[in-house]
């Protein structure tokens, strides 16, 4: 089943033709249709092809009621950006008839919506294809697909060739759009199917979705990342750069706000190059806030920002506050010069304490968090020492912490590393105790203050208790009646723990929210 000149000629796309199969008794052509397997050589590449951009996305009449009497189940893994995949997954679903179901034993489709970002992320994966086994030997018209990052990965695509024989279809982060078809293609083969372009993507608006809640809302700015770090997988499994159109964005947003949602995260891997594949018009992240800021939504953030392309125009936006949140994820990575200029980051540390003063300037109370890879190839006691030392320095909030792991392709997955592992966890440990102290410092800074809550709903303990988050993105539980959810409260903080906080309804605040219970 393995077409040798078409993984040579990489990622050609041919449209599977779903009536081709019932004719056609050539099932060599019919697998040359549905076996697309992954290249990371191919996902590499940045060429100068211009990014196709389809406004106009739909589901083929012929599949619209491919899910009637069937339930779909995704299982999500990995980053906000997969997160924001599964809502658009699920809102195809539902075009196609299907229903939602949230156990994989009523399920007739499973997806796993894959994260390749470390090693451990991908072992769960594969511990949860071998748990879903058994549900397929008793339903074999289950249908079992891998979406998502590591579907990019043509050593995963193998494995699950070689060893995973209950999944039925594996497509990747470029042809989410293209799950009608690939579906139809699984009911009508018994071979696995493989649909996973390496191309460098394009733009496809008007995807239906599904979002998770009514209250916050993800939007995708922009997609795939060029930096090439040279520890990380992103740019091979999300392929090139390509920006969203403002007025696409614009018009998304607002319509989020006029349906009532009271936050938005603008999403990317590196949002602080958005725009700068536009050859028509001069519009940065900058530009971009400037117009969320006349959008009437109460809180708009964005992730992930990257140091290098974080410039004064955008810092000058921010600082104009409104709905533009005072917290900024700013992944640093290490402390170190020199292990920043092997992991191809661009920044020294000066660079990147004299961002952060900069940004301290014209927001004087903004709240900064990152991220830390430590035990980096080779990454000496004094280099570790120089991480913990510009996280004093910066005075970060909190951080996401992890031991570096070789991804297969990267560069840095090449390098000989003198470090052992049982080092690398020490790191990991100390750095973690500075990021809990860290955190613990932070949040009793509120105490006795009055914050403003968007309540989420009722906290995982208590249902009397009501969780939701600060604009700095602290964790805040309180007793609320329940009509407080979706809404903007204050609250007053008694209690400060290492990862959240607990309070109490200001007075009028409960008045007005009992009074709605009541009516
Ligand atoms: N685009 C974001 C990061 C996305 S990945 C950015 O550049 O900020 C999220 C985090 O995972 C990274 O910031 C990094 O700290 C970590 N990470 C990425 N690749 C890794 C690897 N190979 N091993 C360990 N951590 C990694
Ligand atoms: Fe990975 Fe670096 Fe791109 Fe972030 S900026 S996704 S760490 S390559
Ligand atoms: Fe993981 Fe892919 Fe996100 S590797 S972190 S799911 S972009």
């Amino acid at each position: 089943m393995m077409n040798e000149n078409q993984r040579l000629e990489g990622q050609q796309i041919k449209e599977a033709n779903p009536s081709d199969k019932k004719s056609d008794k050539d099932y060599s052509k019919f697998f040359e249709t549905v076996y697309t397997p992954p290249s990371l050589k191919d996902a590499k590449k940045r060429g100068k092809e211009e990014v196709s951009y389809h406004k106009d996305f739909d589901i083929p009449e012929e599949f619209r009621g491919m899910g009637k009497g069937r339930k779909f189940y995704i299982r999500t893994y990995g980053c906000q950006m997969n997160e924001h995949d599964t809502e658009v997954m699920a809102g195809i679903f539902l075009n196609l008839g299907y229903e939602p179901t949230n156990t994989t034993e009523d399920a007739d489709v499973i997806l796993l919506n894959t994260c390749a970002i470390r090693e451990n992320a991908e072992n769960k994966v594969f511990g949860e294809l071998g748990h879903l086994k058994p549900l397929k030997v008793e339903k074999p018209d289950l249908i079992i697909g891998v979406c998502g990052c590591m579907s990019q990965e043509e050593s995963v695509v193998n494995k699950i060739l070689k060893t995973y024989n209950q999944v039925d279809m594996i497509f990747g982060t470029h042809n989410i759009h293209r799950l009608p078809h690939i579906l139809n293609e699984a009911y009508m083969s018994k071979e696995m199917v493989v649909e996973v372009w390496s191309k460098e993507g394009d733009v496809i608006e008007n995807l239906p979705k599904v979002r998770r809640g009514n209250i916050k809302a993800w939007v995708n700015i922009m997609y795939g990342c060029d930096k090439f770090c040279t520890y990380c997988i992103v740019p091979f499994t999300r392929g090139k750069e390509r920006s969203r159109r403002p007025e696409d964005i614009i018009q998304e947003v607002r319509q989020l706000a006029a349906q009532g949602y009271q936050e938005v995260t603008l999403l990317g891997q590196n949002v602080n190059a958005y725009g700068k594949d536009f050859t028509d018009i001069k519009f940065g992240l900058g530009e971009l806030m400037e117009e969320m800021r006349k959008i009437d939504i109460p809180r708009v953030r964005f992730t992930t920002s990257h140091p290098r392309d974080f410039d004064d125009h955008l810092i000058e936006v921010l600082a104009k506050g409104g709905n533009l949140v005072e917290h900024i994820h700013l992944p640093v990575q290490s402390g170190s010069t020199d292990v920043l200029k092997i992991m191809a980051r661009k920044y020294s540390r000066e660079q990147y304490l004299e961002l952060v003063r900069k940004i301290k300037a014209a927001i004087p109370d903004a709240v900064l968090t990152t991220d830390i890879i430590v035990g980096y190839p080779n990454e000496t006691d004094e280099q570790f020492e120089e991480t913990m030392s510009l996280y004093r320095e910066v005075g970060f909030d909190t951080a996401y912490t992890f031991i570096y792991s070789p991804r297969e392709g990267t560069p840095a997955a090449k390098m000989q590393d003198n470090v052992p592992m049982e080092v690398k966890k020490q790191r990991l440990q100390r750095l973690n105790s500075l990021v809990n102290e860290g955190s613990a410092e932070a949040m009793k800074k509120y105490l006795g203050e009055i914050v403003e809550v968007l309540v989420e709903g009722e906290s995982k303990n208590n249902p009397d208790v009501m969780a939701g988050y600060t604009r700095k993105n602290k964790l805040v539980n309180f007793k609320a009646p329940k009509t407080a959810i979706g809404k903007l409260v204050k609250v007053r903080v008694t209690d400060a723990r290492t990862w959240s906080l607990n309070g109490e309804m200001v007075d009028e605040m409960v008045e007005q929210l009992e009074a709605a219970e009541v009516n």
